[in-house]
């Protein structure tokens, strides 16, 4: 449980973890080569500890380093080609690991992946994608039973630009030899963060960051140091915190660019944003924020991993705002949370018509994904009294000690694990 007194106004300098989302492909991405490889500023969250535990039953040997934020990996000559650990369902990284094994053994036999639960989560663009790649598929007995048929090179399109499918694809077209094109695809920062990765192990790889990427089978491909980029997530949820709070956070250590979508918007509803440079940004919260709309998009639109928490400020907004989640068929659930502490939004389908409220009230709330913890989180800081978050696991598998660095910019926070009697016995107390 994560325990929030509100009223707090946040200032300091943070700097984020490095990012999950760019380390989860990139585990997998160690995995073309065989030798030893070693990932700085390593995110220590359960998604990514997980992605290790996978690597091992493939034949690898990690070393975590906690206190460097350092993972070591031995990659074997040949790997183990199908996973039965049911931490692979789990997490939606894990299926970086079908495009890998089928680059490296020419097979692979697997689960279906997990994630948070906020839609279906398919996996059909990247199946389409590698059949055009020559892979062939037994979706038959439940598993994912994948066959490299004759490697062809050629050209993919993506029928949506989905993260998952692009960073799938590129770290199978990095063993192809031959040329191959992937049209329509992401834009997301963990895309190209992955492809600066590729690029630096020796595969040619253009156009990473556009909607067309080029891959060239590989030159001299070989394991090396890389230090994981900063999470531009974590970076985003302390900025909005400062601007709900009245508060004056700068985070450092990040590429601004990456935040873009997310600072017009704090701009738009009145915060004071000041780029320092190309990694540090401030943002100073001024008076109560005013409404604004959101419509989540593929990047460079707004994100989806930063809708929940931006909700947060605007149901405390002066006015009425639109919030269309474009991306997921279920992002929405949070608000369901949010209404209990006094915010005053109307779901129907996709959107949400939410009616600033001037304050909201501390209440037990649940979390139910990474990110819409965070943003309870956020609407306990400046709610009045005390918020009480359970599920709080659902935060921690996606930022690292986040609690402590909320605490570090003056919110009053903590957590604490109960169990049901412990929980029983604080509901009495009420
Ligand atoms: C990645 O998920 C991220 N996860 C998500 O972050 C993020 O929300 C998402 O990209 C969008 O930015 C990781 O990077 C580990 P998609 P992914 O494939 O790859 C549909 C977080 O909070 N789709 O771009 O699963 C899909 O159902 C997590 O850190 C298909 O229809 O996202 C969704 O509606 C949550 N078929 C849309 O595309 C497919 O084969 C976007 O999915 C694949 C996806």
């Amino acid at each position: 449980m994560i325990r929030v007194q509100g009223g707090a106004r946040l200032s300091g300098i943070v700097k984020p973890s490095g990012a999950k989302n760019t380390t989860l492909p990139i585990l997998a991405g160690v995995l073309l080569k065989e030798g030893e490889w070693v990932l700085n500023n390593f995110p220590l969250v359960q998604d990514t500890l997980f992605m290790i535990t996978l690597l091992e039953e493939l034949g690898c040997k990690v070393k975590v380093k906690k206190a460097k934020h350092q993972a070591v990996i031995k990659v074997p000559t040949k790997l183990n080609i199908s996973i039965e650990n049911n931490i692979f369902s789990s997490l939606r990284g894990s299926i970086f690991l079908l495009g890998t094994l089928l680059a490296r053994e020419g097979e692979a036999i697997m689960p279906y992946p997990g994630g948070c639960n906020i839609g279906q989560r398919p996996i059909d663009l990247h199946i389409k994608g590698l059949e055009a790649l020559g892979v062939k598929f037994d979706l038959a007995s439940g598993l994912i039973h994948a066959k490299v048929d004759g490697k062809v090179a050629g050209r993919v399109y993506l029928d949506y630009p989905s993260v998952g499918a692009t960073e799938n694809l590129m770290l199978f077209a990095s063993l192809i030899p031959g040329e191959v094109t992937i049209d329509n695809a992401a834009q997301e920062p963990q895309v190209v963060d992955l492809g600066n990765f590729l690029k630096a192990s020796g595969v040619n790889i253009y156009g990473v960051g556009t909607h067309s990427i080029k891959i060239k089978g590989p030159r001299r491909f070989n394991p090396i140091m890389f230090s994981i980029p900063s999470d531009p997530l974590e970076a985003g949820t302390f900025l909005i915190a400062s601007t709900m709070t009245g508060g004056d956070i700068t985070v450092k250590d990040v590429e601004v660019k990456f935040l873009n979508p997310l600072l017009y918007k704090l701009g738009e509803v009145g915060a004071d944003v000041r780029m320092q440079n190309a990694t540090t940004v401030r943002v100073i919260g001024k008076s109560r924020p005013q409404a604004a709309n959101i419509k989540t998009l593929p990047f460079p639109g707004f994100p989806t991993d930063l809708q929940p928490q931006m909700t947060s400020l605007l149901v405390i907004a002066e006015g009425v705002s639109l919030v269309v989640e474009t991306v997921f068929e279920s992002r929405l659930q949070h608000f369901r949370e949010l209404n209990k502490m006094g915010a005053q939004v109307t779901v129907e389908g996709r959107q949400a018509i939410i009616r600033g409220v001037e304050k909201l009230q501390g209440a037990e709330v649940v979390a139910t994904d990474i990110r819409a913890g965070s943003s309870l989180i956020l609407a306990g800081l400046v709610a009045e009294g005390e918020t009480k978050i359970l599920d709080d696991f659902h935060v921690h598998r996606g930022y690292e000690n986040l609690v402590e660095k909320f605490s570090n910019l003056g919110a009053k926070i903590t957590s604490q694990i109960v169990n049901k009697e412990m929980l029983a016995n604080e509901q009495e107390k009420v």
